[in-house]
């Protein structure tokens, strides 16, 4: 698909690969509203084409409803949604301000309330797509009796759950919306600033064994821009096609089903 005058939403695209899809989905002349918080930041996608800034922190319910209320005034529809802020918490639990744990905020609720959001206006296009950047770390299952880790907190296993969760709902919502192809990827370890919370050693880590934000961006590049023919909706990506070995439970639409029922129910 040719990206130009295509109209995409994206979250995280200042920094790591989303940087480097943004700025590739731009050159190509896409309409780009960026979903950003920081306006150093944001300097690097200026000038260099259709760019919609729209400051949207994505801890906050309220602000990125109100990101989807300017949105929906503007727009009569959009054709992608690229949900691929992430972040991983090091250390002690956080809480938002509306006292949600960081991570299931930012890594789930967050693309949940997006596409719930913007849904009606991706239906209105006639290649509706949805890419959530989720991750390889998504082994385990999901803790449903204390989703937001009150009891014993760990960024690792709330990280990991959050992208099983992102698997999964994508999964059962691309059964609820088979008019569009919504997909998940994982795009490889990459040198970006994900460990930025985790002090020399991670940030190292993530620097010396990671492939490069070029690299990383690939697939969601490819998914971006491939035939929607050559989507399967729901799948979850890797190195720009479907991924051969995933955790049994990534793939258990009746835990899907449960996640989403779970999402249905969160006030926000
Ligand atoms: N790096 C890896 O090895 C790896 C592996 C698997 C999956 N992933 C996933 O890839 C995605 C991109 O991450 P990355 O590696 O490129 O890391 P990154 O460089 O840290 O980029 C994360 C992006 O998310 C944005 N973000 C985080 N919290 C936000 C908030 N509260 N409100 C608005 N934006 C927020 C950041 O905004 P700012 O620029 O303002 O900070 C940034 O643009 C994430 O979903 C991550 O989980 C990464």
């Amino acid at each position: 698909m040719n990206l130009k005058n295509k109209t995409i939403v994206m979250t995280g695209a200042t920094s790591g690969l989303g940087l480097v899809a943004a700025k590739h989905a731009l050159m190509q002349g896409a309409k780009l509203i960026v979903l950003y918080r920081n306006p150093e930041l944001l300097k690097a996608l200026e000038d260099i084409g259709d760019l919609v800034p729209i400051q949207a922190d994505l801890s906050s319910t309220v602000s990125i409803k109100n990101a989807c209320e300017q949105i929906k005034s503007s727009y009569p529809h959009i054709d992608i949604l690229a949900n691929n802020a992430g972040i991983w918490v090091f250390g002690d639990r956080k809480v938002t301000t509306e006292g949600k744990e960081m991570t299931f905020m930012v890594n789930v609720l967050a693309p949940w309330i997006l596409i719930k959001s913007l849904g009606p206006l991706l239906d209105k296009s006639t290649d509706p797509r949805i890419i959530n950047t989720a991750s390889a770390l998504h082994q385990g299952t999901i803790n449903f009796e204390d989703m937001e880790y009150n009891k014993s907190f760990s960024g690792f296993k709330a990280y990991r759950q959050s992208k099983l969760a992102l698997i999964l709902m994508t999964r059962y919502l691309a059964v609820q919306h088979p008019k569009w192809a919504i997909v998940s990827q994982h795009p490889g370890l990459v040198s970006t600033s994900l460990g930025r919370e985790g002090g020399f050693f991670s940030n190292f880590f993530f620097k010396m064994f990671g492939i490069s934000a070029e690299k990383g961006a690939a697939t969601l590049i490819h998914l971006m821009e491939c035939d929607r023919a050559t989507i399967k909706s729901g799948e979850y990506y890797v190195k720009s096609t479907l991924a051969k070995t995933t955790t049994a439970d990534s793939k258990d639409m009746v835990l899907a089903e449960r996640v989403v029922g779970y999402l249905e129910g969160v006030n926000w």
